[in-house]
């Protein structure tokens, strides 16, 4: 067990890879964040039938892929067969869905940083988290930190593994509000949490940055250079971005 407790945030994270530049969580967009010059990749992992992570957004494979159905009824060795670029290229291509073992070794050959996201079907919350700490536990070749929008993933994950970074993700106030957040923070060792960038405001980022807690922000959209100003300038550490090429170089 092998990550440290510290962690220096960059100002740019890869969101899925780099989503608008490549087929979302795919080699291919993990490798080309690295070659634009990024050091740190977000990606969604959750477990297929026979408990292999793999890298999918959604929990059914139909937006992404040209397969149907929730993820978790296939075994890893049907879903490597389906196209995972068809749908951001408009013609057939060879990219597959990748495990999460091959996109570990993609990382620590780029010397590339790693932010995985929990995201595991309903249910299989812990068997997801389970797996993926298994092949994570031993790299310290590079720096990763876990995040997710599930309780139970982030419990899981702060029990299994109290030596890993971790932040939990808050997409609105629905279910819970910003002293919630700091409490759940406070409560689990969370030294990162995100937030969906409609819910920012310079109030929130002072509060939360009281406790000492680290904030990314993501967006539906590509965030652009003034909005990341914006963001910057009241204390936000760190941003996903979809398409970082005209961020880089600039902050
Ligand atoms: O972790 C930031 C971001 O990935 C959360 O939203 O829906 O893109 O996984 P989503
Ligand atoms: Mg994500």
């Amino acid at each position: 067990m092998t990550q440290k407790k510290t962690l220096k945030l960059p100002k740019f994270i890869g969101h899925r890879g780099v989503k608008d530049l490549c087929p979302e969580n795919t080699l291919e967009s993990i490798a080309r964040a690295f070659e634009i010059g990024l050091n740190f990749v977000e990606i969604d992992v959750k477990i297929s039938k026979d408990k292999v992570p793999i890298l999918l957004h959604d929990d059914t494979l139909d937006r992404t892929t040209n397969g149907s159905g929730p993820a978790i009824d296939y075994d890893y060795e049907d879903i490597k067969k389906l196209d995972a670029g068809k749908f951001y290229y408009k013609k057939n291509t060879n990219i597959f869905i990748p495990k999460l073992e091959d996109v570990l070794s993609v990382c620590i050959n780029n010397n590339g940083n790693l932010n995985i996201e929990l995201k595991p079907n309903k249910n299989f919350e812990k068997e997801n988290t389970y797996q993926i700490y298994k092949l994570t536990k031993n790299i310290n070749q590079i720096d990763i930190f876990f995040s997710s929008f599930d309780i139970i993933s982030i419990s899981e994950i702060s029990e299994l593994y109290p030596q890993s970074i971790r932040s939990f993700l808050l997409d609105d106030f629905k279910e819970y509000n910003i002293d919630d957040l700091i409490n759940i923070s406070i409560n689990h060792d969370l030294k990162i949490c995100g937030l969906n960038l409609d819910l920012v405001t310079a109030d929130i980022i002072k509060k939360i940055k009281k406790s000492n807690i680290s904030i990314t922000v993501y967006s539906d959209k590509n965030i652009n250079s003034s909005s990341a100003n914006d963001i910057f300038s009241i204390g936000v550490d760190s941003i996903f971005v979809d398409n970082p090429l005209d961020l880089l170089g600039k902050f």
